[in-house]
């Protein structure tokens, strides 16, 4: 069977480069367009009359949340002004963070005066925005705000970590790890229109199974 072409399920079971895996839908696509729609419009609503608005896509996992958002708040008003451009982040290597965040690419813009939207894929303990807002506020952009397609584990504490800059969330999840719509299993599954929460499949459970 295909795997996550339009339609089409993930198979229950996937085998990754870290092994074999339990899959199970938590956001649909349908759901997933429905809050972007949304978010779309709520961005169009509060960017208007304000200027262009100043997308800084974090690759790689936004890019899926960030056309579909643009895509949506561009519907509500076409004359809105959207420019974008993007850095490369990540603390991950699978399914861990290293804990140590290292920016790959960094913004080719200049930021200053402008409205940026740091536009992220997910946010978990933090610690990427902890250490990319500041670095991006000290290029005096207009103002600064975060539009993330999910938060996990504790959004009060996300917002904590953010201070003042405001954190516009798609979905809370818990603290399970997901795949799809941009998120990635060593960056492979970013292409599935849904959200998947995987677990690995257990050698108690590969035994129980072959009895
Ligand atoms: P944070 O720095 O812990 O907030 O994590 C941010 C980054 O970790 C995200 O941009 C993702 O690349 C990655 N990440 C965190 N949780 C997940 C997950 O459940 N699936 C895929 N990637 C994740």
């Amino acid at each position: 069977m295909g795997v996550g072409l339009e339609g089409l399920e993930l198979p229950r079971t996937i085998r990754t480069r870290e092994g074999l895996f339990n899959t199970e839908c938590v956001l649909p696509a349908e759901q997933i367009q429905r809050r972007v729609d949304q978010m779309g419009q709520e961005l169009a609503e509060r960017y208007s009359g304000r200027g262009a608005i100043h997308m800084l896509v974090v690759l790689n996992g936004a890019m899926h949340f960030a056309s579909d958002l643009m895509r949506a708040a561009q519907r509500v008003n076409p004359d809105l002004d959207i420019t974008a451009d993007h850095v490369r982040a990540s603390s991950y290597a699978g399914r861990q963070s290293s804990g140590v965040i290292r920016l790959q690419c960094t913004p080719s813009d200049s930021l200053a005066d402008k409205h940026v939207l740091v536009v992220e894929d997910i946010v978990d303990s933090g610690l990427t925005l902890d250490w990319l807002i500041p670095s991006l506020r000290a290029h005096h952009p207009a103002s600064l705000e975060v539009a993330a397609a999910v938060v996990k584990n504790n959004p009060a504490r996300a917002e904590n970590i953010l201070g003042g800059t405001a954190l516009h969330a798609g979905f809370e999840l818990g603290n399970d790890f997901v795949i799809g719509y941009g998120l990635d299993i060593d960056q492979q599954y970013r292409h599935l229109d849904s959200v998947y929460k995987v677990t690995p499949v257990t050698a108690d459970v590969l035994a129980t199974a072959a009895l």
